[in-house]
């Protein structure tokens, strides 16, 4: 038998003042995402914002459907734009922001759901680099330095031999 743990390792902030310019830039654009997301069944419009290597930066925000599966969250729209559009460059850092149904920004970091999380690990894996994420909530905000660390023990290309 043998025993183990896995660790995730995160900064939480208090403001985006404490935080580098770049990283301040990427969530000022992940909460402008925020406004042309489509969402009117969960009212909840996500938004992200992904710098790539050469600097430039993709937005994405959630797509909802009425057939609710075929709607898209804000990390994979971003995520699978850039696959689609700058398919040779590394995404350096990912930041996310959320309003509620009233509009406000969520005063708790929004985190990626399990299927955003399955994408971002394959990019990585992908382009051979780890990339940052940045959460945005009002009250706190958290940084993961390496996202993959949000998905331990995952299934990947490697266990189809
Ligand atoms: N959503 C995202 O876009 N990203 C997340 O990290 C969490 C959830 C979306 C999916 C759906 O449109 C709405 O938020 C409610 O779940």
């Amino acid at each position: 038998m043998d025993t183990h743990t896995l660790e995730t390792t995160y900064t939480g902030y208090a403001s985006p003042e404490e935080l580098p310019a770049a990283d301040r830039e990427l969530i000022r654009q992940a909460i402008e995402s925020t406004a042309r997301s489509y969402a009117p069944y969960s009212h909840f419009a996500v938004g992200a914002a992904l710098r790539l290597e050469s600097g430039t930066v993709v937005c994405g925000n959630n797509q909802e459907n009425a057939a609710y599966p075929s709607g898209l969250c804000a990390e994979r729209t971003a995520l699978f734009y850039a696959g689609a559009n700058h398919p040779q460059e590394a995404v350096s850092a990912l930041a996310i922001a959320a309003r509620d149904r009233e509009g406000r920004l969520t005063p708790q970091p929004v985190v990626p759901c399990g299927a955003c999380r399955q994408v971002m690990l394959e990019t990585c894996l992908r382009q051979g680099t780890p990339f940052r994420c940045l959460l945005y909530g009002t009250e706190r905000i958290l940084l993961i330095p390496d996202c993959r660390q949000l998905l331990p023990l995952a299934f990947t290309a490697e266990a189809m031999g």
